[in-house]
């Protein structure tokens, strides 16, 4: 059976998977790694994003790891045909519904920040993002001319009462673990799918986890209280939308985009499928400077989550963490290493 899946996808995501199968030779020599393509470069060997055999490989490994899709070149594809359709077809086909998104000051990195050190000092902070359902996956969806002129155009966010708790239980079980409390962000002063969400987090807690303190906060909000004290904050719970969004606000607080790992999950025993939380940065793809860190702890989370390598997983945290304690820097977080040079300085810290 294949341990890890890798799909390195477009733009940087060949460059940083290139420095996590680096990290893995180093430190799991025994992984069964298998990969393929995935994304753009999927589409245009095969004229899909997400191929079924790929879609087939990868519920058949123990985890996926996805560098990023898409790019301008494929801006012109049909969207069912997009890289992106691509990747929210491998979160459905895998059901993997709940999104782990950490967000983690690492001590060496807090003046790389856009916010000042004393707001992001220590910070450590999970988002729990709802991955397989919202606006993402609601239907009706489409465009359509209008015979007056113009056009319409439809998305649906729909959730249901099954769709919130299992994600909000996750939320809750991870708080357990850490600082015991919940935010349970949506809009229910606007959207009814807000109101269900805060009717269903709240009925939950009442019943299964009255242990853990559970604050409601409206989305816009919690964007302004994410720049403004992002400490408070232990786990949030969102749905798919507002925690695509949160999160790479979140990043900020850290020192950016390429330092942000995520773990989307399913049922129990269900393989994982991890991922950085950035895209495939057109801008720098190419030049072997992006940062490899959100990809290289998006291992470390497939170590955890779903290899049951939580040893290995501490080990290449603590690397990381050496690593940037000795002064290794990408351009992203203000210093000249490569993207090869900082997947070095991990090896060299484990
Ligand atoms: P992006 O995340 O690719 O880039 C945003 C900015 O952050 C850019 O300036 C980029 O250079 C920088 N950045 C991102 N990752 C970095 C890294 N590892 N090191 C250094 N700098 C980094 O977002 P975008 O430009 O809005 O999107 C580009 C494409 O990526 C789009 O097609 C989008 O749909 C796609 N995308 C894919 C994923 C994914 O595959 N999971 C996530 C987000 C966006
Ligand atoms: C992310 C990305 C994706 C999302 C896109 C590429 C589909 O922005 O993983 O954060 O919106 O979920
Ligand atoms: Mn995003």
């Amino acid at each position: 059976m294949t341990d890890l899946l890798l799909l390195p996808g477009d733009g940087i995501g060949p460059e940083v998977i290139g420095e996590v199968r680096k990290v893995a030779a180093a430190l799991t020599p025994d992984l069964v790694i298998e990969e393929r393509a995935f994304g753009g470069c999927s589409y245009d060997q095969f004229g899909s994003p997400l191929t079924d055999e790929t879609l087939a490989a990868a519920k058949a490994s123990k985890a996926v790891l996805m560098g990023a899709v898409g790019g301008p070149k494929w801006s012109g594809v049909a969207r069912d045909k997009r890289p992106e359709a691509g990747l929210l077809g491998l979160r459905a086909g895998m059901n993997v519904f709940a999104n782990l998104r950490p967000a983690l000051c690492f001590a060496p990195l807090a003046d790389a920040s856009s916010l000042k050190r004393e707001l992001v000092e220590g910070l450590d902070l999970m988002i729990v993002r709802e991955l397989v359902g919202g606006v993402y996956f609601g239907s009706p969806r489409f465009i359509e001319a209008l015979p007056e002129g113009g056009k319409r155009a439809v998305d649906t966010q729909v959730y249901t009462t099954a769709e919130i708790e299992r994600v909000a239980r996750v939320a809750f079980e991870l708080a357990r673990g850490r600082r015991n409390k919940v935010t349970s962000c949506e809009k229910s002063n606007v959207m009814d799918s807000g109101l269900l969400w805060r009717e269903v987090v709240t009925d939950l807690h009442k019943r299964e986890f009255a242990d853990v303190e559970l604050e409601h906060m409206l989305a816009d909000n919690a964007a302004m209280q994410l720049v403004r004290a992002p400490k408070q904050f232990d786990v949030i719970v969102t749905d798919n939308l507002f925690g695509d969004i949160l999160s790479d606000e979140a990043s900020q607080a850290t020192g950016g985009l390429g330092l942000l790992p995520s773990a989307a999950l399913g049922v129990p025993g269900a393989p994982g499928l991890y991922e950085p939380i950035h895209g495939s940065a057109p801008d720098i793809a190419g030049k072997g400077i992006a940062n490899p860190l959100a990809a290289i702890l998006s291992f470390e989370m497939a170590l955890r989550w779903s290899l049951g390598r939580g040893e290995l997983a501490d080990r290449l945290f603590a690397a990381v963490t050496r690593a940037l304690e000795g002064g290794a820097r990408t351009p992203d977080i203000g210093g000249q290493l490569t993207t090869a040079q900082m997947g070095d300085a991990v090896i060299a810290a484990l």
